[in-house]
């Protein structure tokens, strides 16, 4: 028998970075793994799917394969074992032992910048449940479930099961409605190189930076200012918080003990053109990071020109990926 799942990638506005104390058990105990230190709100992006597909095997453990016909896509040994390390989390949750071939694939490339731990954890987590669920005769948990679930293995994945925005407090995530329902989406590829400090890493060291004291604080007051925005359709506002966000979360980064970052050269230069040209028009899209050098952005649907224009003033330096919707 086989299951199959799928389940979209998101974006953080205001970042999920640190880890409430307690959370770095690797054997997921008492349900406290990955809350964060504070709420994040992510902005889904349907057009990039991971899709998981599990069969039953006669095999003593589970074991991952690509999920042919699909992007090919290459898992390391260790990535490998964190995600089946998920599905044993789960498995136990239900009191379920028998074996899985996990098959997963993204339908974006693993090298055009954008992690693709949210979208598959997530994509995992439901395929996982819909499985074990169906054989014991069960009704499917509630999506708030699921997000709970999902967040222990990768905390922004609980986002994933909620559109347009997801807002994450603390054991789950929820749908925000805000009036933006269809933003494009481009990402500003400046490298494809592993980077050398984990996000799992970051959202330890952060701890180490005198400036996290307030930080929880500082991401509260700037989420209620950017829901505000948001709601008030004050595209500007929004853009500045966003932008003080990132910088704010890559700040931790470089005032860590000892320092690291992910800014490189091209990092700066794509920022500065950015900068410039929301300085010239009075308009542009709102600009994010995640942990890595490449930089997010998000276009309201009547941007056209925007668009075009910030496509042509990046691409004689650096790879765009843009989707098509
Ligand atoms: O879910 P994790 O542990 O990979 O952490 C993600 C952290 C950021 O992408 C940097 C921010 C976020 O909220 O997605």
């Amino acid at each position: 028998m086989t299951w199959f799942a799928s389940a979209p990638a998101n974006i953080a506005l205001i970042k999920y970075m640190g880890k409430s104390a307690n959370n770095n058990v690797l054997s997921h105990p008492n349900n406290t793994r990955n809350t964060p230190t504070n709420p994040s709100l992510s902005y889904t992006l349907n057009h990039l799917q991971s899709f998981v597909e599990l069969e039953h095997s006669s095999t003593s453990c589970d074991q991952w394969q690509p999920l042919p016909g699909h992007t090919p896509l290459a898992l390391n040994e260790q990535e490998q074992t964190r995600f089946l390390s998920h599905l044993s989390f789960i498995k136990k949750q239900f009191h379920y032992s028998a074996c899985f071939y996990v098959r997963s694939s993204n339908n974006f490339p693993a090298s055009c910048g954008l992690a693709s731990s949210a979208s598959s954890f997530a994509a995992l987590t439901r395929c996982a449940v819909q499985a074990i669920c169906e054989q014991q005769n069960r009704p499917l948990p509630s999506i708030q479930d699921l997000s709970a679930l999902s967040r222990q293995g990768s905390g922004s994945s609980c986002r994933s099961f909620f559109e347009p925005f997801a807002l994450w407090q603390q054991d789950y995530a929820e749908a925000l409605p805000l009036p933006y329902p269809s933003l494009r989406h481009m990402t500003v590829i400046v490298s494809q190189a592993q980077k050398k400090v984990s996000s799992s890493q970051a959202h330890q060291a952060v701890f180490t930076s005198l400036q996290f004291e307030n930080r929880p604080q500082r991401a509260q007051t700037r989420l209620t200012q950017l829901i505000h925005a948001l709601q008030q359709q004050d595209w500007f506002r929004a853009y500045q918080l966003t932008w003080q966000e990132f910088w704010d979360m890559h700040a931790l980064f470089e005032t860590a003990t000892p320092p690291f970052g992910y800014f490189l050269p091209g990092t700066m230069m794509a920022l500065h053109l950015l900068r410039e040209y929301w300085h010239i028009h009075q308009d542009g899209p709102l600009v994010t990071m995640d942990a890595g050098p490449n930089i997010h952005l998000l276009f309201r649907p009547e941007q056209q020109t925007v668009y075009q224009e910030i496509a042509d003033t990046l691409s004689p330096h650096f790879q765009l990926f843009t989707p098509h919707i």
